[in-house]
């Protein structure tokens, strides 16, 4: 079986949900995700070792959240470890339950991903995952900023052959409605949003990586929220 068949087989159970909804099914229209998620599965295929793979922003979804679907794919089909991180204890509790089946192929860490990232010791990082502080579009520079400084903490560790996947980035020219609570949650808000420049938890990271010399394999998506991958040339 060729190494794209097997990333799309196993992606197959899990195309319904809006994380890796595939576009021409129509059922989600404001994210896509797809063929981020089957290039990084393509490429832990590639390895052809047990990945180490780190996701800074730890998901609480059963089946449609990354720290399950990676967990999953972990621990039946590449072997390896997923180390998740998150700054809210809730939610590393709550991922702890709803990923139990994949448990021995998960390290759960309860902190900031910066100061963790920054005293990692452990094996080299194959895949990284950057999901964390979440994106304000009113006020997205503290994300950017977090995003960045996620990739500097750990550049020395990821391994030689290692591939960078970073959430949430929409890419010039658009628009984006954007919806917002009060913080009691008594009222909803909406503002429509002109995206004149590149916005995301990933630009930053993509000059970074790019001014060492990798490259982007991720397409610009016009009218999407895109992944952006980075490979080393
Ligand atoms: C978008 S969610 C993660 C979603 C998850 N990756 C998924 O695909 O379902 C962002 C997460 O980042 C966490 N977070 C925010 N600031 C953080 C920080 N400084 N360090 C680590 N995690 C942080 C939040 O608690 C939240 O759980």
């Amino acid at each position: 079986m060729n190494i794209k068949f097997k990333a799309e087989t196993f992606l197959e159970k899990y195309k319904n949900n809006e994380l890796l909804c595939p576009e021409d099914t129509q059922l989600y229209h404001d994210s896509y995700r797809y063929e981020s998620w089957l290039f990084m599965i393509e490429k832990m295929y590639q390895i052809e070792r047990p990945i180490c793979m780190v996701e800074t922003g730890t998901s609480i979804a059963k089946e449609t959240g990354s720290t399950y679907i990676l967990g999953d794919f972990i621990k039946n089909h590449v072997g390896g470890k997923l180390i998740t991180i998150d700054i809210d204890e809730n939610r590393i509790e709550s991922c702890k339950e709803q990923t139990k089946e994949f448990s021995d192929v998960i390290e759960y860490i309860h902190s900031d991903s910066v100061e963790y990232l920054k005293n990692y010791k452990g094996q080299n990082i194959d895949i990284l995952h950057q999901d964390s502080y979440d994106l304000n579009l009113q006020k997205p520079w503290p994300s950017m900023h977090h995003h960045l400084k996620e990739i500097v903490a750990i550049y020395k560790k990821l391994s030689w052959d290692a591939l960078v996947i970073v959430d949430d980035n929409w890419f010039a020219p658009m628009w984006v409605d954007w919806f917002w609570y009060d913080s009691d949650l008594s009222k909803s808000s909406r503002k429509r949003i002109e995206i004149t420049e590149d916005i995301g938890k990933g630009i930053y990271v993509k000059f970074f990586l790019e001014n060492l010399g990798w490259k982007c394999m991720s397409k610009n998506i016009p009218g999407k929220l895109n992944n952006i991958i980075m490979v080393r040339q």
